[in-house]
């Protein structure tokens, strides 16, 4: 019997990880929720008749998702190569494979709104600001900038859509919110692995605080001006939207990396 399936918080720290960071902990976590819902939804679940001003604001949200989760597929599959370990190499693999499939729903999800053009439209309607912050991450994987890879990736990027697809889910059509459902538990584990892996690092070497403390002031612009144009197409009031912010900012500072 694995370790997972009993208390795996009573473990030691390193067999603890090595559980948590493997396929076989994935394959636990994912089959209640993947092998019954192709395309990350009931077949089953009729479609909501939306207005023609919410559908179109609903697909370029979508889209700005895609781009999102496409920045993860790339990152985490090219972080593989100069990880420190093989688990974080295991687990990189299985963050590779939830992302792609989050990309996968995604399309999916446009797909059934009527898109034809997913590549043109993806393109077209994506965010400046979360263009910008993709090209940043994939700069600091091309440098082979590990702390600061895991912390745009796993901390900032994670927290960004945790907060974002939870808030969506809540206010969401029926096929939409089952398919945010989905992906927001699978960034719960590559949040949890990014702060462990940062957690760990900054114990054993304290110097790295200052300089994730200065790649979170740059790319906060970037998530905030996201998070605006994203909560607006959400419909959500503006005197809603700082408490959003606020829910973001305590995941990141969760780290102490407070500014
Ligand atoms: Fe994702
Ligand atoms: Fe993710």
């Amino acid at each position: 019997m694995s370790h997972t399936q009993s208390e795996p918080h009573d473990l030691p720290p390193e067999v603890f990880l090595d559980e948590v960071h493997s396929f076989e902990f994935w394959f636990q976590a994912v089959e209640g929720y993947l092998s019954s819902s192709p395309y990350g939804r009931d077949p089953d679940l009729e479609e909501e008749e939306l207005s023609e001003s919410r559908r179109d604001a609903l697909i370029t949200t979508l889209c700005n998702y895609a781009v999102g989760e496409t920045a993860a597929l790339e990152a985490s599959s090219g972080m593989i190569r100069f990880a420190p370990n093989r688990r974080a190499k295991i687990f990189l693999a299985t963050q590779c494979v939830d992302e792609a499939r989050h990309l996968e729903v995604l399309l999916q999800r446009l797909r059934d709104l009527g898109v034809t053009d997913l590549e043109q439209v993806v393109e077209r309607r994506a965010n400046h600001s979360l263009l910008a912050f993709r090209t940043r991450l994939l700069q600091f994987v091309d440098a082979r900038d590990w702390e600061a890879a895991v912390f745009a990736q796993n901390v900032i990027l994670e927290s960004m859509e945790f907060v974002v697809f939870q808030e969506h889910a809540e206010q969401a059509d029926p096929i939409t919110q089952q398919v945010l459902s989905g992906i927001i538990k699978d960034e719960r584990r590559h949040l949890g692995f990014g702060e462990n892996e940062l957690g760990r690092r900054l114990e054993s070497t304290p110097h790295i605080r200052s300089r994730l403390q200065a790649v979170r002031k740059e790319l906060d612009p970037l998530v905030l001006d996201t998070f605006e144009a994203t909560l607006e197409q959400l419909g959500v009031p503006r005197s809603e939207r700082p408490e959003l912010g606020r829910r973001y900012l305590t995941y990141v500072e969760r780290l102490g990396f407070g500014l």
